[in-house]
């Protein structure tokens, strides 16, 4: 199959988000704040820094309006941002269906509307994965509870060996993060997912496709990078409060879509302190003025 040579950006932000509830009564999971940001921010700011201009949010027909109030187009990040509905939650490999004509022939990135990442040496795994359009890419995190999570087990040549979706007891403790990297066949081995035991497409189904083909690179994400998935009370907050003691510390904003345009040069100096003035946050507008004066920061 041909892959045109830019890499699409899907976000899935649907789902009932009864984790979460009452939060969730009101307001998309999505938008929860994490800190100082609406989640979805977080994960639009991976996709930015893995240089994917292209972007598809996928979310439930009640809060389209939401989503177009606090992202529009896309084009005050220099970028082109598309909404599609998912009616049901009815899995993630169904992103790749609801997303067909979106994608049309070019490869995809898919991340999970509640995933958050940073740190040390992910941007230069971001943009690896995202330059390499004929390899599939996932990435992998130690953690304490992998029952919660796709699992992925490796031979002793440190090859993908299995993958199964929250397994009781599993050998690894390797969990696969909310973040896929594909080439264009994902939208036909999609049509092939058949329903699990829970009833959903379930996104293991696709990677096992992958892993069988040979296909699929694994990338551990180490012991300097923080990934949250932000799906229970305990987790939204821990998320909350590791970017604000960050934030804080250096000074510095994480997952801030503008700031990451304006680095990039996708969006110019004016544009970026129009955005600053327009949302009315003097201590926001104060950071605007300060990075455009002080160029020589740092890009996470
Ligand atoms: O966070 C990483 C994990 O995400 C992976 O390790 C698992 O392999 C993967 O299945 C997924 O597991 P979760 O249990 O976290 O999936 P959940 O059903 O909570 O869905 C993740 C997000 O996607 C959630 O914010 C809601 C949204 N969603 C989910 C489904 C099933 C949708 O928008 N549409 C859907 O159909």
């Amino acid at each position: 199959m041909k892959n045109s040579a830019l890499r699409k950006g899907i976000i899935l932000a649907g789902g009932n988000g009864s984790r979460l509830a009452p939060l969730t009564l009101g307001v998309s999971k999505q938008l929860l704040p994490v800190f100082d940001k609406p989640m979805i921010h977080y994960p639009l700011s991976i996709l930015m820094l893995s240089d994917i201009k292209e972007i598809l949010i996928i979310l439930k027909e009640k809060d389209i309006n939401a989503y177009k109030n606090l992202l529009g187009d896309g084009k005050q990040f220099g970028i082109d941002i598309k909404y599609s509905i998912q009616k049901n939650p009815d899995g993630l490999a169904q992103s790749f269906l609801v997303g067909e004509n979106f994608i049309d022939n070019s490869p995809v990135a898919l991340i999970l509307g509640d995933n958050l990442y940073h740190g040390s040496g992910l941007v230069k795994q971001l943009k690896r994965a995202n330059k390499q359009t004929d390899k599939n890419t996932i990435f992998a995190y130690r953690v304490n509870d992998p029952e919660r999570y796709g699992i992925v087990e490796f031979n002793k040549k440190g090859e993908p060996s299995k993958i199964q979706e929250k397994p009781t007891y599993s050998k690894s403790s390797y969990a696969i993060t909310g973040l896929y990297f594909f080439d264009n066949s994902v939208v036909e081995k999609a049509k092939k997912v058949k329903p699990s035991k829970r009833g959903e497409l379930e996104i293991t189904s696709i990677l096992n496709m992958y892993l069988k083909e040979k296909n699929l690179d694994i990338e551990i994400l180490g012991r300097g990078i923080a990934w949250f998935d932000t799906g229970t009370f305990d987790a939204l907050h821990q998320a909350g409060s590791y970017i604000r003691t960050i934030e804080n510390r250096q000074g510095l904003k994480i997952g801030c879509p503008e700031e990451i345009s304006w680095r990039k040069g996708w969006i110019s100096d004016k544009e970026f302190l129009e955005i600053g003035y327009k949302l009315g946050n003097d201590d926001y507008l104060e950071y605007v003025k300060r990075l455009i004066e002080d160029k020589t920061q740092d890009i996470i």
